[in-house]
């Protein structure tokens, strides 16, 4: 079985949502507290393992290339001024045995498209997906938690959690026909069912492990959902030759793609971070909530 070494980011969006803050910044460089999404996400695979990053862009994204490049003039700088903690945080952004590689999306037709415009680099090994906009945290880090269940099963992964019912329709929805338990084999799969007609209330979240198989599979497929070429519908199909997996990860995830999501996790990270902790704590505590 091949080790998972690539991961791909699928960060071509148009980030509408989160207009007008993203007219001129990519939606994945919004940070929480003082860290971009993407690099949430890019440190969350690295703590799998994964070594080659294979970004997925598009127009107005330069920004993400800029984050992941050396800083040279930045880290001089610093290095003249003996901002030695400064000087080892920007260079931790892109360790150095860590490769980032830039494919573009020419246009936007949807999550499947993005991973398949990745297949280049990819090649014919397991890759990880994971999409910035869903904040994971875990200990271990999920990523590295569905790594290691790679390892055991070597069939592709999808991370699950339940969701309210009446949420099935802004997400991937997994059948497992009533079996429990972390790691099982999924009996079906559709992209953003209404809750009438939902298989279960078992979600996606934005983290998979994929066999390379899954690429034809994509490739087949007409517009899903939206009208777009859903990655969902390329793992079904990928489901009638091969097991794939759903696996109930250890941890929480923020929904980065709202408002609400967004700032749920910018609290809770606040709260966790030591220098902060005490006068954000303070200041929580004291606001009139109405
Ligand atoms: C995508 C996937 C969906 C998955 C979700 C997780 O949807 O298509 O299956 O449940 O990510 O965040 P999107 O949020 O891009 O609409």
């Amino acid at each position: 079985m091949k080790p998972v070494r690539k991961a791909v980011f699928p960060v071509g969006g148009m980030g509408t949502r989160f207009l007008p803050a993203t007219m001129a910044i990519p939606k994945e460089m919004l940070p929480v507290v003082d860290k971009p999404l993407i690099q949430y996400a890019v440190e969350e695979a690295y703590a799998a393992g994964i070594r080659e990053m294979i970004f997925v862009t598009g127009r107005h994204k330069r920004a993400i290339e800029d984050h992941f490049d050396t800083a040279f003039e930045l880290e001089s700088a610093l290095e003249a001024s003996q901002k030695h903690d400064l000087l080892a945080m920007v260079h931790a952004i892109k360790p150095d045995d860590m490769t980032c590689v830039y494919v573009r999306q020419p246009r936007p037709l949807g999550l499947g498209h993005a991973v398949l415009c990745a297949e280049p680099l990819v090649g014919d090994e397991p890759f990880a997906v994971l999409l910035a906009d869903d904040l994971m945290l875990g200990q271990p880090p999920v990523m590295a938690q569905m790594v290691d269940a790679y390892a055991k099963v070597g069939s592709s992964i999808l991370a699950v959690q339940d969701v309210p019912s009446h949420e099935t329709k802004r997400y991937g929805i997994v059948d497992t026909q009533g079996v429990s338990g972390d790691l099982v084999v999924i009996k079906g799969l559709v992209e953003k069912p209404a809750p009438e007609v939902a298989p279960s209330t078992l979600a996606v979240a934005g983290r998979y492990v994929l066999n390379p198989s899954v690429f034809a599979h994509i490739r087949q497929q007409s517009a899903g959902a939206g009208g777009e070429l859903q990655l969902t519908d390329g793992i079904a199909g990928l489901m009638r030759d091969e097991s794939v997996y759903a696996y109930r990860y250890n941890g929480a995830r923020y929904d980065c793609g709202t408002q609400a999501g967004f700032l749920e996790a910018t609290v809770h990270l606040a709260l966790k971070r030591v220098d902060l902790h005490a006068d954000f704590k303070q200041y929580l505590r004291g606001l009139d909530l109405g």
